[in-house]
């Protein structure tokens, strides 16, 4: 039976776990399951390696919904992974699910500041984030009443990407004498 691809997306603050997650989940999927795993972070290095503009952020959140577009018309799911801290740019992705007949799911990781501020600072170079921009995502997420909010502070990145491929109906169904039937 053909699985309906997904749209997922893996929204919250730097260092809250996103790309952890999304590595994770792509570990368990289905064998052979095609997905796609695209990040802001690395549409943002493509295209310049400063601190961006709000017009500049705006065209990586474009870029972001075309890529996925592309991947989702071409039968692949798609992990999208990025702050979305703007409850807009999550119904536009939600409208694209629609859009592409694929089912959608949103999902806020969350952590302490205290938690983000403690692994950002494990970063070097390009991947660290400076503390005011990270206080600033934090303090400004904006919430809704649809997204799954997942705590990372207590959770590893395995044990929310198993939950996110039950909440994603991917689960292998178990056999009544309990094996695993892919
Ligand atoms: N659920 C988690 N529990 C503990 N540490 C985590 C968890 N998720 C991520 N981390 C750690 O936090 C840091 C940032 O994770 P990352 O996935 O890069 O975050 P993001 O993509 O949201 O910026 C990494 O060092 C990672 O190992
Ligand atoms: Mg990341």
């Amino acid at each position: 039976m053909r699985r309906r691809q997904f749209l997922l997306l893996l929204c919250g603050g730097p260092a809250t776990g996103k790309t952890s997650t999304a590595r994770a989940l792509l570990r368990i999927l289905p064998p052979d399951y095609k997905a796609a795993h695209i990040q802001t972070d690395a549409i943002r290095m493509m295209v310049y390696n400063r601190r961006h503009s709000r017009r500049e952020s705006r065209m990586v959140y474009e870029m972001l919904r075309n890529c996925s577009k592309i991947a989702l018309t071409n039968g692949y799911s798609v992990i999208a992974d990025a702050t979305f801290t703007k409850r807009k740019d999550r119904q536009v992705f939600a409208k694209l699910a629609h859009e592409t007949g694929s089912s959608f799911l949103s999902a806020r990781l969350h952590c302490s500041l205290r938690v983000a501020i403690l692994r950002n600072s494990h970063r070097s170079g390009s991947k660290f984030v400076p503390r005011e921009r990270l206080i600033s995502i934090h303090n400004n997420y904006e919430d809704d009443d649809y997204s799954l909010v997942l705590d990372t502070s207590d959770m590893k990145p395995e044990a929310i990407a198993s939950l996110l491929l039950r909440e994603l109906g991917l689960e292998a169904p178990v056999s009544p004498r309990g094996t695993v039937t892919g």
